[in-house]
């Protein structure tokens, strides 16, 4: 076996408490009631033989490898598919058994081509294991007879290849399409000899329904489906455990290496997100690390219209801080700030906003999470009384009704999606709440009980009109708001919500929901026993984003839903670290924690063990970033692992914010859209090269291990330090662990947390500390942090951003599958055979009356500006509504996003933006703006 490979305990664990003993080959074996004889004999050390079954999925018993003998039973018995009883004998290694493994394998080992020796499985290929474990010598069926040995290969997946020659017909990869990922991509075609694996309609696997996450190659025992990679670079010889840079799932994997070569990216199965699962992102996008556009030298320009000059470490960082300090001298001390990174570790997040505060003297220090998240950390913060997410993923499987408002999980959170429409598909109920036909509203054996196609805009009245419905029809639980909640908040958001404007019958016509969908969905929600609300960034990328969320969570605490597994509201947060970066203290006015910053005494911890004054007042977020740059009082701006240009609204905006500044400092993997303004350009490093921690979406805090050195020779946080020592502040920290310990000492939802501790223990979810030493799974469970939850009248107050005849529809954004936020990573692997380019999404409706078909150019305007992209003509989108999503920079969908904002944490609205489309006829002048500055860009002079 190979050393990197898991172990499998052959079915899954039982979920029963109660144990029976039995006795296997002689010994006394006490093992949980339910459990497969196949599953007892493992965990008790005993590996019976088997290759159809994995325990990852259900048994299904046809292999016939596994058999027993059972006292006082007839036959052989499958141990896969045999529960064990109270006082079972089970023998695993007889004679009699001995002979039918080998005429079974003999079966088996005659239709399959005996090139063990060259194949790329050698030596991690349970057939080989197998034909070794049952002593097979010769084959007496000779390789005559008819074989599927010429089976074309199905090389179309870019990162997986399909070689049926090879293929044992176990249909573990079937069951784990179905049952792990829930895409039902895959079926055993014909019958007997005849029988086959088939890609939806027996298509290749690229034209198939498949959505490669890699959970049939995971499974597959033999050479059939396998990574391109280790087939190109042979097996691994170790592996380290790390956290997926992505999306807010934060999966856990091992990455698997031949030397100091990553060779495969294997989900971790004993992961506390992911338990084992993966999406194409985690699983296979990880080689932008090594992409040949990776920027691994220091760089630094007098003037944004000079090339760019590489240089070493040295003269780079004095470089920055020396221009840095001319302008706070000229400008003064608030003149320039920092941007932390969600995609960044804790550690090197924490010591951004630690540089800012400490070194700059200012609080000037904002994060991505801005334009993201910032309206959940208000919203509950103000309900509930802490800024997060209130479950663990697992939680979900305890869920009777399921509502998703404004996230599209199978594409954003594929691994948490799997695990939902599991639930799904054990029954649970399902309401989406979204304007477009996302795939949770119909895919294989998941069907929406409740969709309400909302009108972009319109999410307030919404979550009125469900807890106008819930509570005029008695369905509030009266007596967990009489324990738990405040009361005359209560009373006042009971009167708010029957307000006659709140009435599904009102919502219906701004909304464009049906009252009746309404009001059933409310009841579906209202009557459950366990209710559960996912919601993305369509909630929160709204002028009332921060509103909405204060709606989810009165509606949770009217109907009793929040303090227990199965119920909850929960941010699906984006980035893999967006959690952290916030929890570190990135935002102007919240010292690590949430703690204000116009605090004395928690200011006086900070200064007492930073060792210098810490300035009272909040600094500026970003918008305030880019407007007190173009009034000329913002010049210089660190900005670590974050693209404002492309993934800010209002890009010419932004872009003329960027343009007027004197210093700014870029710390990036890529020369991104950013680095078009930037003076100095400091190389960051992947996630691959990170020693720290990431916290994902359920506050859980996953490590992130190095694999190699970093490329560019210095690790991130040494980076800041160095740049916060040729600021003059003394930083000293020796290694990523000694940031966490400050972390901890700092900051009271972390004081047990170390790297020590969380390598014992895997992982661990916030708050940790005394009370709660291994971690809070579920919070506000028997009490809210705030002590009693708080109602907040949700009024709606309608977007400034209206239709009207020159801008009549309406569009949202959104991300898709294969790619990741601005893309720089996911564009920069073969992934791009999925995503060319961003798509405009426009109902048949729409596109008919504008004289547009599928795949036509299309100008998309705003009165923010133009752009143009490629239609596609669809259903998925309402008629009056477009979607685009943001990947690729040379689109600029944030060219026509406007600055409107959350009114109480200046998220951008993304989500709503008057537009037209018609007929492209040339290039808009942003992109003629764009291909003139990326040809700038290219200029790098060699050295210096
Ligand atoms: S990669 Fe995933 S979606 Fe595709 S066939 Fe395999 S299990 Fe199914
Ligand atoms: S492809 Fe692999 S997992 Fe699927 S049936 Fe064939 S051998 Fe089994
Ligand atoms: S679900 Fe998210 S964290 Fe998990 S592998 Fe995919 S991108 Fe990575
Ligand atoms: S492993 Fe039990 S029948 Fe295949």
């Amino acid at each position: 076996m190979n050393p990197t490979t898991q172990a499998d305990l052959g079915t899954p664990e039982s979920i029963l408490e109660e144990i029976v003993t039995v006795e296997i080959d002689g010994l006394p074996a006490r093992v949980k009631a339910g459990s497969t004889i196949m599953r007892a004999a493992r965990e008790s050390g005993v590996d019976v033989p088997k290759l159809c079954a994995t325990d990852s999925v259900k048994p299904f018993g046809s292999c016939r490898l596994c058999l027993v003998e059972v006292e006082g039973r007839n036959g052989y018995p499958a141990s896969c598919t045999t529960i064990v009883e109270e006082g079972m004998k089970i023998s695993t290694q007889t004679d009699a058994l001995a002979r039918l493994r080998r005429n079974v394998m003999e079966l088996y080992i005659s239709d399959h081509p005996l090139d063990c020796l060259t194949c790329a499985a050698n030596g991690d290929c349970e057939l080989q294991d197998m034909a070794g474990a049952v002593g097979l010598r010769d084959v007496r069926y000779g390789y005559a007879g008819e074989n599927h040995l010429d089976a074309e290969i199905d090389d179309s997946n870019p990162y997986f290849s399909f070689d049926p020659s090879k293929c044992i017909v176990c249909s573990r990869c079937v069951r784990a399409c179905d049952e792990v990922q829930g895409t039902f991509a895959l079926t055993i075609e014909g019958r007997g000899f005849e029988s086959k694996v088939a890609a939806s309609i027996n298509e290749s696997f690229i034209d198939s329904e498949c959505v490669s996450c890699g959970a049939c190659v995971q499974a597959c025992p033999t050479a059939t489906l396998m990574e391109k990679s280790i087939i190109d670079n042979g097996q691994p010889d170790h592996s380290v455990l790390t956290t997926c840079a992505y999306c807010g799932v934060g999966c856990s994997f091992k990455a698997d290496m031949k030397g100091d070569q990553v060779v495969r990216m294997t989900p971790y199965k004993d992961g506390q997100a992911n338990h084992g699962h993966s999406c194409v992102k985690g699983r296979f996008a990880w080689g932008y690390s090594t992409h040949k556009e990776r920027v691994l030298d220091p760089m630094i320009r007098e003037s944004t219209d000079d090339p760019w000059r590489k240089v070493g470490w040295e003269e780079a960082i004095s470089y920055a801080a020396q221009r840095f300090k001319d302008i706070q001298k000229e400008y003064g001390r608030k003149s320039v700030g920092g941007i932390t990174s969600s995609r960044c570790t804790n550690e090197e997040v924490f010591i951004v906003q630690k540089l800012v505060r400490a070194a700059f003297g200012n609080n000037n220090v904002d994060t991505c999470a801005r334009v993201c998240h910032s309206p959940t950390g208000y919203g509950l913060k103000q309900t509930l009384g802490t800024s997060a997410g209130t479950q663990p993923f697992d939680s979900v499987m305890d869920a009777d009704v399921i509502i998703v408002i404004g996230a599209n999980p199978t594409d954003a959170h594929p691994v948490f999606a799997s695990q939902m429409k599991r639930r799904l598909r054990e029954g649970a109920k399902l309401i989406v709440v979204d304007p477009r036909h996302i795939d949770l509203v119909r895919s294989p054996h998941v069907c929406a009980d409740y969709h309400l196609p909302l009108l972009p805009g319109t999410n307030v009245p919404i979550i009125n009109a469900l807890a106008h419905t819930i509570v005029s029809e008695g369905l509030v639980d009266e007596e967990y708001v009489n324990e738990r909640c405040d009361l005359d908040s209560f009373a006042a958001w009971k009167e708010c919500v029957l307000k006659p404007e709140n009435s599904p019958e009102s919502v219906a016509e701004i909304s464009g929901v049906p009252a009746e969908v309404i009001r059933g969905a409310a009841r579906l929600y209202g009557s459950a026993e366990n209710g559960a609300i996912y919601y993305g960034l369509g909630v929160t990328e709204h002028s009332q984003g921060s509103t909405m969320v204060m709606g989810m969570a009165n509606l949770a605490m009217a109907t009793g839903n929040i303090g227990f597994s199965g119920r909850g509201v929960n941010p699906l947060r984006g980035q893999n670290n967006v959690q952290g970066s916030c929890d570190m203290g990135s935002f102007p006015h919240e010292l690590p924690g949430y703690r204000p910053v116009q605090d004395d005494e928690v200011r006086g911890l900070f200064e007492k063990l930073w060792g210098v004054e810490l300035d009272p007042e909040p600094g500026y977020r970003i918008p305030n970033m880019f407007d007190a740059a173009i009034a000329g009082q913002y010049k210089g701006m660190y900005i670590q692992g974050e693209d404002l240009a492309q993934s800010d609204p209002n890009t010419q905006h932004v872009e003329a914010a960027l343009g007027s500044m004197e210093c700014i400092v870029v710390q990036d993997l890529f020369l991104n859209e950013t680095a078009k303004f930037a003076h100095v350009f400091l190389p960051g490093t992947s996630f691959l090269e990170k020693d720290g921690t990431f916290i994902n979406a359920e506050r859980r805090i996953n490590r992130v291990r190095p694999v190699m050195k970093p490329r560019q020779g210095k690790a991130e946080w040494l980076i800041t330090q160095e740049l916060a020592q040729a600021l003059g502040y003394d930083m000293s920290y020796s290694n990523e662990a000694e940031i966490m310990d400050e972390i901890a000492e700092l900051t009271p939802t972390f004081a047990n947390v170390s790297f020590k501790f969380l390598d014992e223990v895997g992982s661990v979810q916030w708050p940790c500390n005394e009370k709660a030493p291994m971690g809070t799974p579920i919070m506000h469970i028997g009490e809210f942090v705030r002590g009693k939850g708080l109602f907040i009248e949700t009024d709606y107050v309608p977007t400034e951003e209206r239709t009207n005849r020159k801008f009549p529809l309406l569009l949202t954004t959104g991300r898709t599958l294969t790619q990741y936020n601005v893309g720089a990573q996911t564009r920069r692997t073969d992934n791009v055979v999925w995503y060319k380019e961003d798509l405009l999404e426009i109902h048949p409706h729409d596109a008919e009356t504008r004289g547009i078909n599928d795949g036509d150019r299309v100008s998309l305007s705003s009165r923010k500006g133009d752009i143009t992209l490629t239609a596609v003509v669809t259903e998925k989108v309402q008629t009056g509504v477009v979607y685009t999503t943001f990947h690729d920079p040379e689109t600029g969908a944030n060219v026509v996003t406007t600055e409107y904002s959350d009114w109480a944490t200046s998220c951008p609205e993304y989500k709503v933006t008057a537009v037209q489309v018609a007929p492209a006829v040339h290039r808009s002048k942003w992109q003629h703006q764009f291909e003139k500055r990326a040809k700038k860009q290219g200029k790098i002079l060699e050295t210096s």
